[in-house]
């Protein structure tokens, strides 16, 4: 009899359900794909029901398992009611992905109050929103896996982007919390830290020349990194594989804060 599980085994989600917000595009969407490939059925997220549904229609007619739920991350209530709902249809959320996003890019002096505001509450007002909502049920389950999407910004910065940065560090720090809080519950509370991904997040600066040529100089890999390159390790942390992974905010960046 083999002592370890089989490896296909180690990275399947087959049986269980993932909530991903902010999926459809970018790097929620290459989450929910890799997902929905490992086996899960996925939610796709987003602000907008009918973008939501062809995301999950898509997973569907490649031959996935997906539905949809629209919601607004900062809208407290609707989140709730959301889960409920999900939770009423599909019996269980064994893992969320806390990915949906905002930014803004300028001079520190420059930003209003509401400017602010809205990314803070996105990510991490999002963030607490939506696992508030999802770890009752986890808890009363005793297992569950809960993904913060944060960034390099949280502990390295070019600047302009005070809010942003500011929510990607809180994210980091309300990562470890709940990994302390829930971890004696069942709960594996982790993050990744992706650096610079090629996304419709990024358009300005992937569009401007000198930005893309410092990046290539600067990152030990020489590319903008992609979507894709971060999946896996999302995959890896709601997986069996990342059982004893608790705590911890898992770098994606292609060596871009290990190099001077
Ligand atoms: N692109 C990068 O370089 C990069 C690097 C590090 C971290 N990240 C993080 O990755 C995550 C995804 O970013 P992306 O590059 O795919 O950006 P994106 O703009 O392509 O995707 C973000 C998605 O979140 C949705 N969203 C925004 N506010 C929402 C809300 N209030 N409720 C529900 N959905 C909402 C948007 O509609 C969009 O579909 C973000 O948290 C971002 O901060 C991105």
């Amino acid at each position: 009899m083999s002592l370890t599980k089989k490896f296909q085994d180690l990275f399947s989600l087959r049986g269980q359900t993932v909530l991903i917000t902010g999926a459809r595009r970018g790097l929620g969407s290459a989450i929910a794909h890799q997902c929905a490939e490992a086996g899960a059925h996925v939610v796709i997220n987003d602000l907008d029901a009918d973008q939501a549904e062809a995301k999950a229609r898509e997973l569907r007619e490649a031959g996935y398992e997906a539905s949809s739920a629209a919601f607004d991350v900062t809208d407290r209530q609707a989140v709730r009611q959301a889960v409920d709902r999900i939770l009423a249809h599909c019996g269980a959320i064994d893992g969320v992905v806390s990915n949906a996003g905002n930014q803004n890019r300028k001079p520190y002096e420059t930003y209003e109050e509401h400017e602010w505001r809205a990314i803070l509450d996105t990510h991490v007002g999002g963030a607490f929103n939506v696992t508030q909502a999802v770890m009752p049920s986890m808890v009363a389950r005793g297992r569950g896996r809960v993904v913060m999407v944060s960034s390099t910004v949280a502990s390295h910065t070019k600047g302009t982007l005070a809010p942003y940065a500011s929510a990607k560090g809180a994210l980091s720090a309300l990562t470890r919390e709940l990994a302390q809080e829930f971890g004696s519950r069942g709960i594996n509370t982790n993050a990744v830290a992706p650096g610079y991904l090629k996304t419709e997040f990024t358009n300005a600066i992937v569009d401007d020349p000198d930005f893309t040529r410092w990046l290539s100089a600067r990152v030990p890999l020489g590319r903008w990194g992609k979507p894709e390159d971060v999946a896996p390790a999302v995959l890896f942390l709601l997986s069996d594989a990342g059982r004893f992974v608790n705590g911890h905010i898992l770098t994606i960046d292609g060596g871009l804060t290990a190099a001077l």
